[in-house]
């Protein structure tokens, strides 16, 4: 049995516009480091995270209450310290408490052995957003532990459905350098969604679906509309109206909100055009005046990757 384990988490694109809670990807160039290590003692410790604003106390502490969730349904005399590198900031609306909940429980089930299944890692990991968000929400812990592009078909039971994603797909995320808290996104929804509204988002959550599978790029672009958060949350970020329509212009297939925000995610067909627009998104966030950090990223179809194990 290895004792220690060194992985990447990747960071994570929640709801894609159409499929609020349901749907999510996952990036390659951006993610979390954790190593986790078995000790004798059992329960699971904390041991260091170089952000200070995120608590060490397990119960409180996304990782930790995930990992919790897993070693209860085991029987194992021995326990697993954590360490956690966080390059994702909290708050930035890329999965940075689902990075380091997935990210927990799938390298302690390596450590173990592969009891559990990437259903069951999904059902774990969703306690750490449960305490991050106050719903256990699963559309950025599902792409970070399955890779790719997935669909949550069914919260209960879980059903959890992986979706090819084209070979030309390129993602440019741009993070304003504010925070929105998910818990706090939640609250301004409705409860509510009119049948014209959700007919219309059901139709698009079929399209993507279908452009994703048959590589159909249009598709895939005309697709990406949300009639239930984005005119919402949108309001909290500032920009983000013009900053669509000029990733739209610049010929990006898409652009929507990452999970519950701030930062926005934009799909482009091929390296050269994502770049282009990248380029763009910094004219306009320029004029904004408001700091951000800007990635390309190819979709990453793994998910959590081993860095290095003992
Ligand atoms: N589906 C969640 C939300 C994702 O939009 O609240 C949060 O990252």
């Amino acid at each position: 049995m290895k004792n220690e384990i060194k992985i990447f988490s990747p960071a994570t694109v929640a709801n894609v516009s159409c499929g609020f809670d349901v749907l999510g990807f996952a990036l390659d160039t951006v993610g979390d480091e954790m190593i986790i290590r078995k000790v004798p003692q059992k329960g699971i410790q904390i041991t260091k995270i170089n952000d200070q604003n995120l608590p060490l106390e397990t119960n409180k502490n996304v990782a930790g209450v995930a990992a919790l969730a897993l070693l209860a349904e085991t029987n194992i005399e021995f326990g697993f310290e954590i360490e956690i590198n966080k390059k994702i900031k909290p708050g930035s609306g890329i999965g940075s408490s689902a990075a380091s909940s997935a990210g927990a429980v799938w390298a302690i089930n390596e450590l173990l052995g592969s009891p559990f299944n990437t259903t069951d890692l999904v059902r774990f990991a969703m306690e750490g957003e449960k305490l991050a968000s106050g719903e256990a929400h699963a559309d950025n812990v599902a792409p970070a532990i399955f890779g790719g592009f997935t669909l949550i078909r069914s919260y209960n039971p879980l059903d959890i459905i992986k979706i090819p994603t084209p070979k030309d797909l390129i993602v440019t995320i741009i993070h304003p350098q504010i925070e929105i808290k998910t818990s706090e996104a939640r609250k301004l929804l409705s409860q509510t969604v009119s049948l014209k509204n959700a007919t219309k988002q059901w139709a698009n959550v079929g399209g993507l679906i279908s452009g994703l599978h048959t590589n159909d790029y249009d598709l895939i672009g005309r697709s990406l509309q949300d009639f239930v958060a984005e005119p919402v949350r949108s309001k909290l970020i500032p920009g983000f109206n013009k900053l669509k329509q000029t990733c739209l212009e610049t010929g990006a297939l898409g652009c929507g909100i990452s999970g519950s925000g701030p930062s926005i995610f934009v799909l482009s067909k091929g390296e050269k055009k994502a770049l282009e627009v990248s380029e763009a998104m910094k004219t306009v966030y320029n004029k904004v005046g408001i700091a951000y950090d800007l990635h390309v990223s190819k979709v990453n179809n793994k998910g959590i990757k081993i860095l290095d194990t003992k």
